[in-house]
């Protein structure tokens, strides 16, 4: 005979628990960490809900700004870029949300193209939160920086924002001891001249995501030598994970030994962009400590 599904004895439950949690005080943790659990999921649904918000927010934003603005429509990779700046201003957001409101803060937004992180954090974190802040965008691109500046027009923000033409690796550019330091998509060595800058300035934090590894990112001559002395087969795509991870590994380490308590996180999935890893970099006490040594 086949057992009635959905009919259970309705001791059973209990049953289970008591030969899996002899005492009370094991029902209350099981019970409370069901309770937990359930939290989690909620508050893990609504984060993905605001997620959305924010995206969508953004898009709009981005519409505005620049796209309409040039006469053309959005494309499916304007809306992934709408996720992954929505991705980083979570991130900025919750890094002013710590931070105590007396003294104002200062974002640099470095290889900025065409600075949508850094107009967006001017007016849906700062704004947003009230707190005082200005922005500075570094761009060598000129064409990029007369965009970011007509772009500075509609955006309609009290927050102060500098755009300089520059080279992010040159220390000229860069302010003493910047709050947030943000470079989405610092294409080849411009990822290791952001690092350099915002930890020789002591940037606060550091959010990096490096985009495409030329053979001219300095850690991937060496990496490739490695690969030669090691053996590694030449197949491209074999290849270039091995040379990848060396210059992550060194990215990661130089951040670390500069007194950065670093993170490596995926901040946006892999089916939004192939360069979807954000090193989140915060300058330590003993960094601090270093810097003040005679
Ligand atoms: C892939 S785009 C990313 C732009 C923007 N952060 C974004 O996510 O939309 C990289 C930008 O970095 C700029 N760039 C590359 N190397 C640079 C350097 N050494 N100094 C300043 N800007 C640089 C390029 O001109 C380009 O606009």
């Amino acid at each position: 005979m086949s057992p009635k599904l959905g009919r259970r004895p309705r001791h059973r439950g209990r049953l289970i628990h008591a030969e899996k949690f002899p005492d009370d005080k094991d029902l209350i943790t099981s019970s409370s960490s069901s309770l937990l659990f359930l939290r989690s999921l909620r508050s893990l649904r609504s984060a993905i809900t605001n997620m959305k918000d924010r995206a969508h927010q953004v898009e709009a934003w981005l519409d505005r700004l620049y796209i309409a603005a040039e006469g053309a429509g959005l494309r499916d990779e304007d809306r992934r870029k709408a996720i992954e700046v929505a991705a980083i201003l979570e991130e900025i957001e919750r890094a002013v949300e710590r931070w105590s409101a007396r003294r104002p803060l200062v974002l640099v937004d470095a290889a900025a193209g065409k600075s949508y992180v850094g107009l967006l954090a001017a007016s849906l974190v700062f704004d947003k939160l009230e707190r005082q802040a200005r922005v500075i965008v570094l761009e060598r691109n000129r064409r990029l920086v007369d965009l970011t500046a007509a772009a500075i027009g509609r955006l309609g923000t009290r927050v102060p924002i500098e755009c300089r033409e520059a080279d992010v690796a040159d220390p000229a550019v860069w302010p003493d001891e910047p709050d947030i330091v943000v470079a989405l998509h610092a294409c080849g060595p411009a990822s290791d001249a952001v690092l350099d800058r915002a930890t020789g300035s002591r940037a606060r934090l550091l959010l990096l995501v490096p985009c495409c590894t030329s053979d001219s990112v300095p850690s991937a001559a060496e990496a490739m030598r490695e690969a030669t002395r090691l053996g590694i087969p030449r197949q491209a795509p074999v290849r270039r994970r091995f040379i990848q991870a060396l210059v992550d590994a060194d990215r990661t380490r130089r951040l670390e030994s500069a007194g950065y308590r670093t993170e490596v996180v995926e901040f946006v999935g892999a089916t939004v962009t192939p360069h979807n890893l954000l090193w989140r970099a915060r300058r330590t006490r003993q960094a601090a400590a270093d810097r003040d040594e005679p």
